[in-house]
C-alpha cells in the first residue's frame, strides 16, 4: 500500500497531551473574541472556495499556516519536508501479534473498579487504503477526554471532573477486513485557551500505524451535529468541506447495543482521494 503521502514523522505526534489546554499563543494575546476568530475562518473558507471555483484543487490537509489556530504559528513547518528512504526494518514493521494487545484493551469502560459516567457508546470501522482494501493486523490507539469534557492531565486542570473510573486510553488491533471496535463513553467538548470562550467539539484522538513505523498516522474523530464545528479552527483548519466532513463519525443504529451503548461508524482512508486528513509535524490537539 502506497502510504507516502503521509510520511510525516515527528515525536510530537506521540504525544497524548492536550495542547490545546496549554495557555495561550504565540500571535496574539489570546484575549480575542469568538467574533474576531470566526471572521478569520470564514474569510479563509470564503478565499479557499474562491479558488476552488476558479480551477484550483481542494485543500483536503489542513493549512500548515493558519492563523485561527494561533499556538500553531510558531509551531508550523516553514520549509519543504525532506523526505528519506526508510531503513529495511521498516519496511517489514510493525507487526502485530494477538499477544501484543489484550482483548480488553479496546473496552475503556472496565478498565477500573467502577463503570465510568456519561454515554457509553462504541465505535466501529475499517481502515482502508487507498484502493478500499484492508489494512489488517494493525495497531489502532485512541486516547480521548472523560464525559466532563477533562483529561487525565496535569496540564488539564480547567474546572470539570476527573471520573476516577476512567482513564481515556484504548488499543486494538485491526482484524482481517481492517475492521475495529472500541467501546467507550462519549467525551464532553472542553475549553482551551486559543481565544476567549474556546471549545474544542468532542472528539476522539486516534493513532494508527500503516505497514512502517515512520508512517504512524495521527486524526481526530468527531461526533455528527456538532453546533461548535463552525467556530472551531482546528476543525476548520482543512478548508475542503467534504474533507472536513469525513472526520465525522455516522450514527449508526445497527451498532448501537440494546440497553447498552450508542453506536458510531467511522472508518479511517489511509490514502487516495477519500482519505482521512492526518496530522502532520505542526498540529495537536
Ligand atoms: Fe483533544
Amino acid at each position: 500500500m502506497d502510504h507516502t503521502r503521509h510520511i510525516h514523522l515527528s515525536p510530537l505526534l506521540g504525544e497524548s497531551v492536550p495542547h490545546d489546554t496549554l495557555p495561550a499563543p504565540a500571535r496574539g494575546s489570546g484575549q480575542e473574541s469568538q467574533d474576531s476568530v470566526t471572521a478569520e475562518i470564514r474569510a479563509i473558507e470564503a478565499d479557499a472556495a474562491r479558488r476552488v471555483q476558479q480551477g484550483g484543487s481542494p485543500e483536503l490537509h489542513p493549512r500548515r499556516d493558519y492563523p485561527p489556530y494561533r499556538s500553531s504559528l510558531l509551531r508550523h513547518p516553514t520549509h519543504e519536508l525532506v523526505r528519506v528512504d526508510p531503513e529495511e526494518v521498516e519496511r517489514v514493521s510493525p507487526a502485530f501479534g494477538h499477544t501484543d494487545v489484550n482483548v480488553l484493551e479496546s473496552d475503556l469502560t472496565i478498565q477500573h473498579v467502577g463503570e465510568p459516567l456519561g454515554e457509553r457508546m462504541t465505535v466501529s470501522g475499517r481502515v482502508l487504503d487507498g484502493e478500499g482494501r484492508p489494512v489488517r493486523h494493525q495497531l489502532v490507539e485512541l486516547w480521548q477526554a472523560n464525559a466532563g469534557g477533562r483529561y487525565v492531565h496535569k496540564r488539564d486542570q480547567h474546572p470539570a471532573p476527573l471520573d476516577p473510573n476512567f482513564t481515556g486510553v484504548g488499543r486494538v488491533i485491526t482484524g482481517d477486513n481492517g475492521e475495529y471496535k472500541f467501546t467507550t463513553i462519549k467525551p464532553g467538548a472542553y475549553p482551551w485557551k486559543n481565544h476567549v470562550n474556546a471549545w474544542r467539539p468532542a472528539h476522539i484522538h486516534f493513532s494508527l500505524f500503516g505497514n512502517a513505523f515512520t508512517q504512524r498516522l495521527i486524526t481526530q474523530m468527531y461526533f455528527p451535529g456538532d453546533p461548535l464545528f463552525a467556530l472551531d479552527p482546528i476543525y476548520q483548519s482543512i478548508a475542503d468541506p467534504a474533507a472536513r466532513a469525513r472526520l465525522v463519525g455516522t450514527y449508526d443504529h445497527d451498532l448501537s447495543v440494546s440497553e447498552w451503548s450508542i453506536g458510531y461508524n467511522w472508518d479511517i482512508v489511509l490514502t487516495g482521494p477519500k482519505a482521512t486528513w492526518m496530522e502532520g509535524e505542526d498540529a495537536h490537539d
